[in-house]
């Protein structure tokens, strides 16, 4: 053989083994199995962003003890019972779930998430078990002023930073002037203080907000969801997880527990005022 060509084989030999490590090094990382992960550490850990009634929120149980509760959480309940663990919650900004899930810091985001492109590009999504319209708050006193997007043109129109609500008011209301906040419990504050004059939530948000607020109601215009509901945000290539989260979601639907959970959600939302 020649110089040349042993020099050639040589060459395409390490650049081959060189690519078998890239290869395996990302294959490592999805091999990593989060279903048995789950399993030996026998904890479900489930962030939400606990601001958001009946699907999230934060009550005080009959022991004044502080609780997290709501129809994600019996969703999480369920899903955790299935696999036969522990279900831990962990609450946080809705803006770093999606991180939070890519990076494996919590298993699942269970927080009224909508599948949506961008989010679709770091995690994977269960099916939907949930769909709502979305609309705008605004104070009882301005409700003839405010009655469409196009009537907020100009204003200041408040959203959850990270939320789709947040592209929902840029794109509907003329030159918006956005106020995003991490907590859409202090966006109802700024909104009852006159800091801004809307805020745009899925709509049982809104309603349960209104039930707690009387000066506040809802606005006539409408947006349908678009994107598709909500859906249980999951690390990537996380198949096994997937397929149990999935067939606990159908469960709950075949079962109708969903209504269930709505309902006690709801009662339990309005008993906090
Ligand atoms: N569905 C909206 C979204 O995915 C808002 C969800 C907000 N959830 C919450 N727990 N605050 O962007």
């Amino acid at each position: 053989m020649k110089k040349g060509m042993i020099k050639k084989i040589l060459a395409v030999t390490i650049v081959g083994v060189m690519g078998l490590g890239l290869v395996s090094c990302g294959g490592k990382k999805d091999a990593k199995d989060k279903l048995s992960e789950i399993k030996e550490k026998g904890k479900l850990v489930v962030g939400l962003s606990a601001d958001y009634a009946p699907y999230e929120f934060h009550i005080l149980d009959e022991n004044g003890q502080d609780k997290i509760v709501g129809f994600d959480v019996d969703i999480a309940n369920e899903i955790a019972k299935d696999l036969g663990v522990e279900l831990e919650l962990q609450d946080m900004n809705f803006e770093n779930l999606v991180a939070g899930v890519s990076s494996g810091k919590i298993d699942l985001a269970i927080s009224g998430m909508t599948p949506d492109e961008e989010r679709k590009k770091s995690i994977d999504f269960s099916d939907i078990y949930y769909t709502a319209e979305h609309g705008m708050l605004v104070r009882v006193a301005d409700k003839d002023k405010y009655k469409t997007f196009e009537d907020l043109k100009g204003q200041k129109v408040g959203a959850q930073m990270g939320a789709i609500q947040a592209e929902i008011a840029e794109e509907k209301v003329p030159e918006a002037n956005l106020q995003l906040l991490s907590n859409v419990n202090d966006l109802v504050l700024a909104l009852k203080g006159g800091k801004i004059e809307a805020l745009v939530v899925e709509l049982p948000v809104a309603q349960m907000i209104v039930k707690n607020n009387p000066e506040l109601t809802i606005g006539e215009e409408k947006v349908k969801d678009t994107e598709g509901g909500s859906a249980v945000g999951i690390q990537k290539n996380q198949e096994a997880l997937l397929e149990k989260v999935n067939a606990t979601i159908n469960r709950i639907k075949e079962e109708k527990l969903l209504d269930k959970f709505i309902i006690e959600a709801n009662e339990l939302a309005e008993k906090q005022k």
